[in-house]
């Protein structure tokens, strides 16, 4: 009898062994262009990862994969028709599925850059709690929204706390938001916080790991040879995402001039730039204060916006204080909170249509023609602070999450608060 229970034990370590990989981190999208979509997801054993894909689910026959044996997917489509649904699943080779294509694996491409298209983004700020808090926050925009998915989505800096490790990443990014990462593209900024287990000289770390993103200005801008900032399109509007922890700050830095060429190259009508370090802010953080966080508040408002102003930029979006910051319709403020002058306020108003009205600019992109400043880092926390910035119209130290809605020459922004109010809207219109 000995002999065949060793041969049965054999034969159960060998199976264990050779157990088919298992998924262990879903897929999400990254890197979206008109014509592509990457793919990417983790496995517990090395395998060849494969996509199929197509325009219905039954049709998802067409096949994509990546070279070798791995745990880490990372799988491009190409040649997609721009605006277009695709269903998909992933895989390994040979056609063994994990997943299968419908409407919860399916995305959109983005359209051809250039004419409008109705386009929602969600945008969160130091989300990365991974606590009762940022589902909250989750789950009130998709109340709010009534499920309907953003096109794109932005996460404004210290996505998972505290260290930016791969396991906090796995519980504040990958385990909270499975059903939205596999269906609408993420477009990330590097915080503080995630800058604990990432470099960006080197490029290397968790962040820049897990993240897909444009070096060569795959998906329209001008390249900038890093992922630690780079720039993409969406219709008629323009992303710049700039990294204001761990990149040369100065005015003739390598992003600076690589942000002046980017601007002057873009022709899109609406401009938007989003970094971690606000330039104004009174919350958990003081943009006065030359010792609060190395200084990097000050030199990006006295570096980086009269480049941003100059190139007509629209809305500029921060994190890093844990609360909600909206300025008027300013311009020129590159000072301390205390030399703000009534001339940087270009409207005084609320920027409500149903209010004084609209912030209006003129059509196209005009440089120093007025911007709004947000501070949305209170999708995970709330931390408080005096919140009495004069360039803000509103300060609110609430949870919740920002979304843009911005339709041909209009764009609209909406504040969504953890229990699924709007504490806060504003139009800036062009005409
Ligand atoms: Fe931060």
């Amino acid at each position: 009898m000995r002999p065949l229970v060793l041969l049965f034990a054999w034969v159960w370590v060998v199976s264990l062994v050779h157990a088919a990989p298992r998924v262990t981190r879903e897929p999400y999208l990254q890197l979206a262009t008109p014509n592509s979509m990457v793919i990417r997801w983790r496995t517990d054993d090395r395998c060849t990862g494969l996509v199929r894909y197509g325009l219905t689910p039954q049709s998802a026959t067409n096949l994509a994969s990546h070279a070798g044996s791995l745990t880490e997917h990372i799988v491009q489509l190409k040649s997609l028709k721009p605006d277009t649904r695709y269903y998909y699943g992933i895989g390994r080779a040979t056609n063994r599925w994990f997943t299968a294509p419908s409407r919860l694996d399916s995305f959109v491409t983005p359209p051809v850059a250039g004419p409008a298209r109705p386009t929602r983004i969600w945008v969160l700020g130091d989300s990365g709690t991974a606590n009762l808090n940022q589902a909250a926050v989750r789950d009130a925009y998709f109340a709010w929204s009534r499920k309907q998915n953003p096109d794109l989505w932005l996460m404004l800096g210290d996505n998972a706390y505290n260290t930016g490790t791969d396991v906090q990443y796995q519980k504040a990014v990958f385990d909270m938001y499975t059903g939205l990462l596999r269906t609408a593209p993420l477009w990330p900024t590097l915080g503080n916080h995630d800058a604990g287990s990432a470099n960006s000289a080197t490029q290397s770390g968790v962040y820049y790991d897990l993240f897909t993103l444009p070096t060569q200005g795959q998906a329209g801008g001008l390249p900038s040879g890093t992922e630690a900032y780079y720039s993409f399109d969406y219709a008629n509007i323009h992303f710049i995402c700039l990294d204001s922890h761990d990149t040369d700050r100065s005015p003739s830095g390598a992003m600076a001039q690589w942000l002046r060429a980017d601007l002057e190259a873009t022709a899109r009508e609406w401009i938007i730039c989003f970094f971690h370090h606000p330039p104004y802010t009174k919350g958990s953080h003081n943009s006065d204060n030359p010792k609060d966080s190395g200084g990097r508040m000050i030199q990006m408002r006295e570096n980086f916006l009269p480049i941003l102003e100059a190139g007509g930029v629209d809305l500029v979006l921060a994190g890093h204080s844990h609360d909600y910051e909206r300025s008027f319709l300013i311009n020129g403020a590159y000072g301390f909170s205390t030399n703000l002058i009534q001339a940087n306020i270009l409207n005084h108003g609320d920027g409500r249509p149903d209010g004084s009205g609209a912030y209006v600019k003129p059509v196209g992109t005009t440089s120093h023609a007025g911007a709004v400043y947000i501070v949305a880092g209170s999708s995970g926390q709330i931390s408080g602070g005096p919140l009495n910035h004069p360039a803000m119209f509103l300060s609110l130290n609430k949870l919740g999450s920002l979304v843009l809605d911005i339709d041909g020459s209009e764009l609209k922004a909406t504040f969504v608060t953890d229990q699924a109010k709007v504490r806060d809207y504003f139009t800036l219109r062009k005409q």
